[in-house]
């Protein structure tokens, strides 16, 4: 391995600078080379190769979003695409790839060593959807932003007698919504892993008001349904009255927190050392304290489950 190139690509993350400069260092650590690809996938389609060194990846530990920019890339979907991509690794004489983002970015991944390009995974999504590591990097610290909405949420909902519906991301996972919901002390969490009827939850918040509360916070997963739509829902509940409130982007956003730019460093670093070791085909993880690898499809084909007994801690929580 004297060449090494690396990409960040799906949505960004809090934390994938981290994980760019820990790749890096530690690739030229082994004494190998380092071209970053520009636009993930698109870029390297177009051969949008820039020579990395220690000072490029100087002074981004701590910022969000990504030096190299993302991309979703339909065109490596495509054969053609994949192809050209190969082409232009070979053109620049790249011998290892690290991918930096989360499951559509290592089915891409698994596409080039299928094709015998060695490649190894860098887990870095908000959403913490992926089997084989216990975080994916970048969602500590989206919980932690939605927490802090949450406590300025709180304020507003406890002067007016009001419920907060409060919708975060997590288009197949409820993470985000659950953690927040447990650390933000929201009476319910509405996640896709278990659907909840709008008549079940205007029964808990006519519940919660019968027992005295003065307000109800509720955290619902845009994967299960949108903040408005369970508004809609619940217009006839006569509980409490209804504000939405969409997080949205500002998720994915900010500088990563210590436990995010911590795990990019380790994630980072282990990659490249797989790569030195002649491994391929994985994704790097933390597992339990412990640096693991798992083969890219299991990624994606293994469930993380989501711990559905912290349902029930956010129900007895809620009372
Ligand atoms: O990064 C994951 C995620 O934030 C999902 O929770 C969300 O549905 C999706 O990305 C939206 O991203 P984009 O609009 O960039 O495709």
């Amino acid at each position: 391995m004297k060449k090494i190139a690396v990409l960040t690509s799906g949505g960004d993350a809090p934390g994938m600078n981290a994980a760019l400069r820990a790749v890096t260092r530690s690739a030229l650590w082994h004494g190998a080379s380092v071209v970053g690809v520009e636009q993930g996938y698109e870029g390297l389609i177009d051969g949008r190769f820039v020579a990395l060194d220690a000072r490029s990846v100087g002074s981004i530990i701590h910022r969000g979003g990504t030096m190299l920019r993302t991309a979703r890339s339909e065109r490596f979907r495509t054969p053609e695409g994949r192809e050209q991509a190969l082409q232009a690794l070979k053109k620049e004489g790249v011998d290892g790839l690290v991918v930096i983002g989360g499951d559509g970015s290592f089915r891409g991944a698994h596409a080039l060593c299928e094709a015998g390009f060695p490649t190894i995974g860098v887990p870095a999504t908000i959403d913490n959807d992926l089997y084989g590591t216990d975080m994916t990097i970048g969602c500590d610290t989206a919980l932690n932003t939605a927490l802090d909405a949450v406590r300025r949420l709180r304020d507003t909902a406890s002067s007016h007698d009001r419920l907060f519906i409060v919708e975060v991301m997590g288009r197949d996972s409820g993470y985000i919504a659950l953690h927040t919901a447990i650390a933000g002390g929201a009476e319910i969490a509405v996640v896709p892993e278990r659907p909840l009827l709008p008549s079940a939850i205007c029964d808990q918040l006519k519940e919660s008001r019968r027992r005295g509360k003065s307000y109800s916070l509720v955290v619902v997963a845009e994967g299960a349904m949108s903040g408005h739509a369970l508004a809609d829902a619940l217009s006839d509940c006569g509980a409490f009255e209804a504000r939405v409130t969409v997080l949205g982007y500002i998720q994915r956003g900010g500088s990563p927190s210590a436990y995010d730019a911590a795990l990019a460093t380790q994630l980072g670093s282990h990659a490249v050392d797989l790569l030195f070791e002649g491994k391929r085909d994985l994704m790097a993880g933390l597992v339990a304290g412990k640096l693991t690898d798992t083969p890219f499809p299991e990624t994606w084909q293994k469930q993380k489950e989501l711990k559905v007994e912290l349902l029930d801690l956010v129900s007895r929580m809620g009372i």
